[in-house]
Protein backbone atom coordinates (compact mmCIF):
# COMPACT_ATOMS: atom_id res chain seq x y z
CA UNK A 1 0.00 0.00 0.00
CA UNK A 2 1.24 3.57 -0.51
CA UNK A 3 2.57 5.03 2.75
CA UNK A 4 2.17 8.64 3.40
CA UNK A 5 5.44 9.47 3.82
CA UNK A 6 6.84 8.04 0.59
CA UNK A 7 4.17 10.60 -1.91
CA UNK A 8 6.04 12.53 -3.84
CA UNK A 9 4.05 15.48 -4.77
CA UNK A 10 3.75 16.89 -7.61
CA UNK A 11 1.78 19.55 -10.56
CA UNK A 12 1.25 19.01 -13.59
CA UNK A 13 -0.50 22.40 -15.26
CA UNK A 14 -2.37 21.23 -18.20
CA UNK A 15 -4.64 23.86 -21.06
CA UNK A 16 -7.37 22.70 -22.37
CA UNK A 17 -7.98 18.75 -22.00
CA UNK A 18 -10.51 16.24 -22.70
CA UNK A 19 -10.95 15.30 -18.98
CA UNK A 20 -8.21 15.85 -16.19
CA UNK A 21 -9.57 12.67 -14.80
CA UNK A 22 -8.80 11.11 -18.00
CA UNK A 23 -4.86 12.42 -18.48
CA UNK A 24 -4.49 11.66 -14.42
CA UNK A 25 -5.33 7.87 -15.61
CA UNK A 26 -3.46 7.63 -18.14
CA UNK A 27 -0.70 9.08 -16.45
CA UNK A 28 -0.98 5.46 -14.66
CA UNK A 29 -1.03 3.28 -17.32
CA UNK A 30 2.17 5.26 -18.33
CA UNK A 31 3.53 4.44 -15.05
CA UNK A 32 3.34 7.45 -12.84
CA UNK A 33 3.69 7.41 -9.45
CA UNK A 34 1.04 8.44 -6.43
CA UNK A 35 0.79 12.06 -5.68
CA UNK A 36 1.10 13.67 -9.30
CA UNK A 37 -1.94 16.36 -9.94
CA UNK A 38 -3.38 17.58 -13.01
CA UNK A 39 -4.88 20.87 -13.62
CA UNK A 40 -6.24 22.13 -16.62
CA UNK A 41 -7.52 25.47 -17.85
CA UNK A 42 -10.70 23.94 -19.62
CA UNK A 43 -12.16 20.55 -20.33
CA UNK A 44 -13.74 19.94 -23.51
CA UNK A 45 -15.03 16.21 -22.20
CA UNK A 46 -15.58 17.03 -18.28
CA UNK A 47 -17.47 14.17 -16.49
CA UNK A 48 -19.40 14.45 -13.60
CA UNK A 49 -21.31 11.66 -11.74
CA UNK A 50 -23.90 8.74 -13.14
CA UNK A 51 -22.83 10.09 -16.84
CA UNK A 52 -23.16 13.97 -16.33
CA UNK A 53 -21.61 16.34 -18.48
CA UNK A 54 -19.32 18.97 -15.99
CA UNK A 55 -19.29 22.31 -17.62
CA UNK A 56 -15.82 22.85 -18.10
CA UNK A 57 -14.94 26.52 -19.59
CA UNK A 58 -11.93 28.22 -18.44
CA UNK A 59 -12.21 30.53 -15.22
CA UNK A 60 -13.10 27.62 -12.91
CA UNK A 61 -11.29 24.64 -11.20
CA UNK A 62 -10.71 21.37 -12.70
CA UNK A 63 -7.94 19.08 -11.03
CA UNK A 64 -7.54 15.34 -10.42
CA UNK A 65 -5.31 13.48 -8.19
CA UNK A 66 -3.52 10.16 -8.80
CA UNK A 67 -3.40 7.66 -6.16
CA UNK A 68 -1.81 3.68 -6.60
CA UNK A 69 -3.11 1.23 -4.25
CA UNK A 70 -4.26 3.88 -1.92
CA UNK A 71 -5.58 1.80 0.72
CA UNK A 72 -6.44 -2.02 1.34
CA UNK A 73 -9.62 -2.51 -0.97
CA UNK A 74 -12.04 -2.64 2.16
CA UNK A 75 -10.69 1.04 2.74
CA UNK A 76 -11.33 2.76 -0.25
CA UNK A 77 -14.92 3.27 -0.18
CA UNK A 78 -14.39 5.77 2.21
CA UNK A 79 -11.74 8.32 0.10
CA UNK A 80 -15.14 9.56 -1.45
CA UNK A 81 -15.16 11.45 2.11
CA UNK A 82 -11.70 12.59 2.77
CA UNK A 83 -11.79 14.23 -0.77
CA UNK A 84 -14.64 15.81 0.16
CA UNK A 85 -12.89 17.09 3.26
CA UNK A 86 -10.21 18.20 1.60
CA UNK A 87 -12.62 20.75 -1.18
CA UNK A 88 -14.62 21.66 1.86
CA UNK A 89 -11.01 23.08 3.94
CA UNK A 90 -9.78 24.62 0.56
CA UNK A 91 -13.46 26.35 0.00
CA UNK A 92 -13.35 27.22 3.43
CA UNK A 93 -9.81 28.94 3.08
CA UNK A 94 -11.16 31.11 0.18
CA UNK A 95 -13.94 32.35 1.77
CA UNK A 96 -11.68 33.26 4.76
CA UNK A 97 -13.94 35.98 6.37
CA UNK A 98 -16.79 35.64 4.71
CA UNK A 99 -19.95 34.58 7.16
CA UNK A 100 -21.13 31.79 4.27
CA UNK A 101 -22.25 28.43 5.49
CA UNK A 102 -20.05 26.01 3.83
CA UNK A 103 -21.35 22.58 3.90
CA UNK A 104 -20.81 18.82 2.83
CA UNK A 105 -23.48 16.94 0.84
CA UNK A 106 -23.08 13.39 1.06
CA UNK A 107 -21.03 11.94 0.07
CA UNK A 108 -18.80 14.72 -1.50
CA UNK A 109 -20.86 17.66 -2.89
CA UNK A 110 -20.09 21.19 -1.31
CA UNK A 111 -22.28 23.96 -1.14
CA UNK A 112 -22.10 27.27 -0.19
CA UNK A 113 -25.41 28.78 1.36
CA UNK A 114 -27.09 25.50 0.23
CA UNK A 115 -25.87 25.82 -3.59
CA UNK A 116 -23.35 23.84 -5.04
CA UNK A 117 -20.04 24.54 -5.53
CA UNK A 118 -18.07 21.74 -6.03
CA UNK A 119 -17.86 18.18 -7.53
CA UNK A 120 -16.09 15.28 -7.05
CA UNK A 121 -15.84 12.50 -9.27
CA UNK A 122 -13.36 9.30 -8.25
CA UNK A 123 -12.54 6.48 -10.85
CA UNK A 124 -10.27 3.49 -10.50
CA UNK A 125 -8.71 1.11 -13.10
CA UNK A 126 -6.84 -1.86 -12.18
CA UNK A 127 -4.02 -0.34 -14.45
CA UNK A 128 -1.57 -3.37 -13.76
CA UNK A 129 -2.13 -6.54 -12.07
CA UNK A 130 -0.91 -5.46 -8.65
CA UNK A 131 -1.95 -1.97 -8.94
CA UNK A 132 -5.47 -0.31 -8.73
CA UNK A 133 -4.97 3.65 -9.61
CA UNK A 134 -7.51 5.48 -8.19
CA UNK A 135 -8.57 8.97 -9.51
CA UNK A 136 -10.08 11.99 -7.53
CA UNK A 137 -11.59 14.22 -9.78
CA UNK A 138 -12.54 17.81 -8.55
CA UNK A 139 -14.63 21.03 -9.96
CA UNK A 140 -15.12 24.02 -8.11
CA UNK A 141 -16.82 26.74 -9.81
CA UNK A 142 -14.63 29.98 -9.25
CA UNK A 143 -16.30 32.30 -11.91
CA UNK A 144 -18.94 30.62 -13.42
CA UNK A 145 -21.31 27.95 -12.77
CA UNK A 146 -24.00 26.09 -14.56
CA UNK A 147 -27.90 27.00 -14.41
CA UNK A 148 -29.11 23.81 -13.03
CA UNK A 149 -33.20 22.42 -13.20
CA UNK A 150 -32.00 19.80 -10.03
CA UNK A 151 -30.74 22.03 -7.59
CA UNK A 152 -29.07 25.49 -7.18
CA UNK A 153 -25.66 26.47 -8.24
CA UNK A 154 -22.70 29.18 -6.87
CA UNK A 155 -19.80 29.97 -7.58
CA UNK A 156 -17.20 31.72 -5.45
CA UNK A 157 -16.52 35.16 -7.67
CA UNK A 158 -20.56 35.60 -7.20
CA UNK A 159 -20.06 35.58 -3.64
CA UNK A 160 -17.53 38.34 -3.60
CA UNK A 161 -14.38 36.01 -3.28
CA UNK A 162 -11.80 37.04 -5.58
CA UNK A 163 -10.10 34.00 -5.87
CA UNK A 164 -8.57 32.57 -8.65
CA UNK A 165 -8.51 29.12 -10.03
CA UNK A 166 -4.40 28.66 -9.63
CA UNK A 167 -4.98 30.36 -5.80
CA UNK A 168 -7.59 27.97 -4.78
CA UNK A 169 -5.82 24.55 -6.22
CA UNK A 170 -2.46 25.67 -3.93
CA UNK A 171 -5.16 25.46 -1.14
CA UNK A 172 -6.54 22.06 -2.51
CA UNK A 173 -3.21 20.68 -2.83
CA UNK A 174 -2.35 21.54 0.99
CA UNK A 175 -5.91 20.64 2.29
CA UNK A 176 -5.48 17.16 0.50
CA UNK A 177 -1.88 16.04 2.13
CA UNK A 178 -3.27 16.79 5.29
CA UNK A 179 -6.50 15.08 5.00
CA UNK A 180 -5.01 12.33 3.20
CA UNK A 181 -2.30 11.92 6.14
CA UNK A 182 -5.55 11.85 8.80
CA UNK A 183 -7.26 9.18 6.88
CA UNK A 184 -3.78 7.02 6.94
CA UNK A 185 -4.88 4.69 4.34
CA UNK A 186 -8.12 3.95 6.65
CA UNK A 187 -6.44 3.63 9.75
CA UNK A 188 -7.41 7.26 10.71
CA UNK A 189 -11.02 6.73 9.40
CA UNK A 190 -12.89 7.75 12.90
CA UNK A 191 -10.80 10.84 12.85
CA UNK A 192 -12.38 11.67 8.90
CA UNK A 193 -15.37 10.40 10.09
CA UNK A 194 -15.93 12.79 13.28
CA UNK A 195 -14.73 15.37 11.26
CA UNK A 196 -17.05 14.93 8.22
CA UNK A 197 -19.72 14.55 10.51
CA UNK A 198 -18.93 18.31 11.79
CA UNK A 199 -19.22 19.79 8.46
CA UNK A 200 -22.30 18.26 6.66
CA UNK A 201 -25.47 19.31 5.48
CA UNK A 202 -28.76 18.01 6.57
CA UNK A 203 -28.25 15.32 9.61
CA UNK A 204 -31.07 15.19 11.82
CA UNK A 205 -32.98 16.75 8.58
CA UNK A 206 -35.44 15.31 6.47
CA UNK A 207 -33.93 14.18 3.04
CA UNK A 208 -34.74 13.27 -0.38
CA UNK A 209 -32.60 10.21 -1.84
CA UNK A 210 -32.92 9.63 -5.85
CA UNK A 211 -31.89 6.03 -6.39
CA UNK A 212 -31.86 4.71 -9.82
CA UNK A 213 -35.05 2.82 -9.88
CA UNK A 214 -37.19 4.62 -6.69
CA UNK A 215 -37.02 7.76 -4.85
CA UNK A 216 -36.43 7.02 -0.82
CA UNK A 217 -37.32 9.92 2.05
CA UNK A 218 -36.39 9.91 5.29
CA UNK A 219 -34.13 11.43 7.87
CA UNK A 220 -30.56 11.74 7.53
CA UNK A 221 -29.05 10.41 11.05
CA UNK A 222 -25.70 10.04 10.54
CA UNK A 223 -23.01 7.85 8.87
CA UNK A 224 -22.12 3.63 9.32
CA UNK A 225 -19.42 2.54 10.46
CA UNK A 226 -18.31 2.11 6.56
CA UNK A 227 -19.46 5.68 5.87
CA UNK A 228 -22.87 4.62 4.38
CA UNK A 229 -25.76 7.23 4.92
CA UNK A 230 -27.96 6.31 7.52
CA UNK A 231 -31.45 6.84 6.82
CA UNK A 232 -34.27 6.71 9.20
CA UNK A 233 -37.56 6.12 7.27
CA UNK A 234 -40.98 7.55 8.49
CA UNK A 235 -42.00 3.64 10.16
CA UNK A 236 -38.13 3.75 11.74
CA UNK A 237 -36.47 1.06 9.94
CA UNK A 238 -33.40 2.73 9.73
CA UNK A 239 -31.53 1.72 6.09
CA UNK A 240 -28.08 1.95 4.85
CA UNK A 241 -27.73 3.99 1.47
CA UNK A 242 -24.17 3.06 -0.35
CA UNK A 243 -24.81 5.82 -3.35
CA UNK A 244 -27.84 8.30 -4.71
CA UNK A 245 -28.68 11.97 -5.01
CA UNK A 246 -29.11 13.61 -1.54
CA UNK A 247 -31.81 16.09 -1.99
CA UNK A 248 -31.96 18.38 1.39
CA UNK A 249 -35.58 19.24 2.05
CA UNK A 250 -35.18 21.92 4.95
CA UNK A 251 -33.68 24.39 2.60
C1 LIG B 1 -20.38 15.78 -9.90
O1 LIG B 1 -21.18 15.29 -10.71
O2 LIG B 1 -20.76 16.48 -8.97
C2 LIG B 1 -18.90 15.48 -10.04
C3 LIG B 1 -18.21 16.48 -10.90
C4 LIG B 1 -16.70 16.24 -11.02
C5 LIG B 1 -16.04 17.20 -11.98
C6 LIG B 1 -14.55 17.08 -11.96
S1 LIG B 1 -13.75 18.39 -12.83
C7 LIG B 1 -12.22 17.56 -12.73
C8 LIG B 1 -12.51 16.09 -12.99
N1 LIG B 1 -12.54 15.81 -14.41
C9 LIG B 1 -13.75 15.41 -14.81
O3 LIG B 1 -14.04 15.10 -15.99
N2 LIG B 1 -14.61 15.40 -13.80
C10 LIG B 1 -13.96 15.81 -12.56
Amino acid sequence: MVSKTQIEWRHIEEGDVSSTNDFCLQHARDGAASGLWISARCQLGGRGRRGRQWVSETGNLYASLLLNNPAARENIGTLPLVAALAANFAIKKALANSSAKVRIKWPNDILIDGAKVCGILLESEQVFKDQISVVIGIGINVSHHPDQALYKTTCLNSLGVSVSPQDLFAYLFEEMKYVLALWDEGRGLSAIRDLWLENAAGIDEDIKINLPNEVLYGRFIGLSEDCNLILRQEDGDEIKIAAGDVFLLDT
